[in-house]
């Protein structure tokens, strides 16, 4: 499988099928075209170009309803939950986190916020969302074993590096790919301290890709 970090929380994978995760790349980025989207939460940094594009969209239920109003063929599911689409496996697991989905200044309530463990081709990868750091994402770990962990490491409005280094020891997956980060000044941090840090201390690597740079799993 193929993994291109396209910026901030928007990841590629690209397999059998293609799934587009949280589809909102930095100004500039082009998006492909995939088979699935997955997105994490109703925040307009995850739902991104979500609408537009009206692909089938796996989310948890209330955002996935309030897609069906836009036309996208979503598919809701929630937190423990599993579904496959297109040969493509989602396990739906806890974020802590918020969830408001805006429009023309009004806003509503966008059910709450996800992660999602995707096993495609036999690669199993989990996207953490936007997520404080939470003591059952061992549980993550231990049931799921994900080869690939998406982390994310900005702070502010998600955890930051030293709660992602305790955050990736408890998910034990051998790869870390450090996710929302250096987006905004307020989420700036040094990704390479984060990796040496880690690396240091575990067995566990870090791969930091520069947006649009792919990594074969
Ligand atoms: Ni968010
Ligand atoms: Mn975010």
């Amino acid at each position: 499988m193929e993994l291109t970090f396209l910026g901030h929380a928007c990841v590629y994978l690209k397999g059998e099928r293609s799934v587009l995760i949280d589809p909102s790349p930095p100004e500039g980025v082009p998006l492909p075209e995939p088979d699935i989207v997955a997105v994490t939460h109703g925040h307009a940094d995850h739902l991104g170009e979500t609408v537009r594009m009206k692909k089938p969209t796996v989310c948890i239920n209330e955002l996935a309803k309030y897609l069906k109003t836009k036309g996208v063929p979503a598919e809701g599911m929630n937190y423990g939950g599993t579904l496959t689409l297109d040969g493509v496996h989602f396990r739906m697991v806890p974020a802590v986190h918020s969830s408001w989905i805006e429009e023309a200044g009004i806003g509503c309530n966008g059910g709450g916020s996800a992660g999602f463990v995707i096993s495609m081709d036999g690669v199993r990868v989990y996207h953490a969302g936007d997520t404080a750091l939470f003591t059952d994402m061992r549980l993550i770990g231990e049931l799921y074993h994900p080869d690939v962990a998406l982390l994310p490491i900005g702070g502010r409005f998600t955890m930051g590096p030293e709660e992602a280094m305790i955050a990736a020891r408890y998910v034990g997956a051998p790869l870390v790919i450090p996710i929302h980060y250096n987006t905004w000044p307020v989420i700036e941090q040094d990704a390479a301290q984060f990796r040496m840090a880690l690396e240091r201390t575990t067995d566990i690597r870090v791969r930091v890709l520069a947006p649009g740079s792919t990594l074969e799993i």
